[in-house]
């Protein structure tokens, strides 16, 4: 039997997920003799693909669209990110084949802007608003870390407002904090933000470009879009010609693969430019 550490990502479609060079690059920086594999697994086929993952000698999986809900049904265990999210990114096989499901989405999401603003982090903004647009699974990821932070209150920009109101009652803290904006009032949800979060698909490659007035956008806001391709989307552009500091979303892939590589592999890597670059090729 091979010693060969094996972990990988399970997806349908799979082909496209940037993790297997991103745990690659990791692998051969700390010189660990480790796989990590992209698995096309259809749905039908996933409860089949998760219990035979300890037989198959694998250490743990990321999860990928379209496995990331269905999965928390199937596993063992699951960690309060994931609970709260109500999604799971990442499983390690623990003893007995027992399959502990988590989520690192909303690590990845704050450890990124730790990097950029760690002032902003550790004072939740100080009490300034903070603005997310979107309402889906992202926007549940990028709300748990704000909550976690102390934000004081969180305007959530979208365009079905049932969608953010369904948010906002099933994510619990939110309630305490949150005020519903449609795409129509968005401009006035930024008025005095301390951070601008796009979370939505627009604006990425092929998508609808995003149209948000930013005038009322205080001009020390940080703006943040977790869009990675293009790097720098038409929202970060107008953000940065207007003077604001803005954060791309490479990294937000990046540190939310951190925990996963440490539970299969055993060393906490760190997010450098050099993965950086190595991860921007594969876009
Ligand atoms: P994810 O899990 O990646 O967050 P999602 O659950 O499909 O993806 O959520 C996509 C987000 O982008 C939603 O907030 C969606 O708005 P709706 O709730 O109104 O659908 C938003 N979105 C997608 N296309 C949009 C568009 N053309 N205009 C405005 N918002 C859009």
């Amino acid at each position: 039997m091979s010693a060969v550490l094996r972990a990988g990502v399970l997806g349908w479609p799979v082909s496209h997920s940037l993790s297997p060079r991103l745990h690659g690059h990791w692998l051969s920086q700390y010189n660990i003799d480790g796989s990590y594999e992209a698995v096309a697994v259809q749905p039908e086929d996933l409860a089949g693909a998760l219990s035979g993952l300890a037989d198959e000698g694998f250490r743990g999986v990321n999860l990928t669209v379209p496995h990331k809900q269905a999965a928390l049904a199937l596993v063992d265990k699951i960690d309060d990110a994931a609970q709260r999210i109500g999604a799971i990114n990442t499983i390690v096989v623990e003893a007995g084949a027992r399959l502990a499901g988590s989520n690192t989405d909303a690590f990845g999401f704050i450890e990124n802007l730790r990097d950029h603003v760690p002032d902003q982090v550790a004072n939740g903004w100080s009490g300034r608003p903070v603005a997310v647009l979107g309402a889906g699974g992202a926007a549940r990821a990028v709300c748990t870390a704000l909550l976690d932070c102390g934000v004081a209150e969180i305007r959530l920009v979208n365009r079905t407002a049932q969608r953010a109101a369904s948010l906002v009652d099933t994510l619990p803290g939110m309630d305490r904090c949150a005020k519903i904006y449609t795409w129509v009032d968005g401009p006035d949800a930024l008025a005095d933000a301390g951070l601008l979060v796009n979370t939505t698909v627009l604006g990425m490659t092929g998508q609808a470009p995003l149209d948000l007035d930013l005038t009322r956008l205080p001009d020390d806001a940080t703006v943040h879009d977790i869009v990675y391709a293009p790097l720098e989307t038409d929202l970060l552009a107008r953000a940065r010609q207007r003077g604001n500091p803005t954060v791309d979303g490479l990294g937000m892939l990046l540190h939310q693969a951190r925990p996963g590589f440490r539970a299969w592999f055993g060393v906490d890597p760190v997010v450098d430019d050099g993965l950086r670059r190595a991860v921007l090729a594969g876009l």
